[in-house]
């Protein structure tokens, strides 16, 4: 399964998060594969505001893995920044595998050192900034490569 959406400019982030949760479906795990600068994080901080997360979310520069609660419900969501993540075994370490299969929300940048233990129902959101500054979107089921 496939769906496309498009972020015309920050004005409209929002909208498309909401219209990304409505979406998701039964999905808990989600790798997002774009360059640096495309809107990761920004978009993955758009989803949690509109599910409720109160927190700011800033950019997860140093940690590797945030926890966020969503309110009023007291989900956590877990985001994952695997930029600076060397070996699969640090991730390990760190109890990846574990959130992955906790059924929680699971948002994670810069996947491909991890991708070993993704699970098999992991989808993938490709995001693209196109020539007019706007941001295209594409989440399917497995893994595109
Ligand atoms: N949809 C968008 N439209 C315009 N600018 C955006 C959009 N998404 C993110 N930006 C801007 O692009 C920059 C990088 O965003 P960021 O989310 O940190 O990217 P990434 O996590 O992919 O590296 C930020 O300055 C942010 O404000
Ligand atoms: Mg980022």
């Amino acid at each position: 399964m496939e769906q496309r959406y498009e972020i015309k400019d920050l004005n409209n982030i929002r909208e498309v998060a909401k219209e990304f949760i409505r979406n998701m479906g039964d999905r808990t795990v989600f790798a997002f594969d774009a360059p640096m600068g495309t809107g990761k994080t920004t978009f993955i901080k758009a989803i949690c505001e509109e599910l409720g997360v109160q927190d700011v979310i800033n950019s997860p520069t140093f940690s590797i893995i945030n926890e966020y609660r969503s309110e009023p419900s007291g989900e956590l969501i877990y985001h994952f920044d695997c930029y600076r993540l060397e070996k699969l075994q640090d991730a390990l370490n760190l109890g990846a595998e574990d959130y992955f299969a906790s059924g929680a929300l699971c948002f994670i940048e810069w996947p491909e050192v991890i991708e070993d233990i993704l699970p098999y129902d992991t989808s993938y959101v490709v995001m693209r900034e196109e020539e007019d500054g706007s941001r295209s979107i594409l989440v399917r089921d497995s893994n595109p490569n």
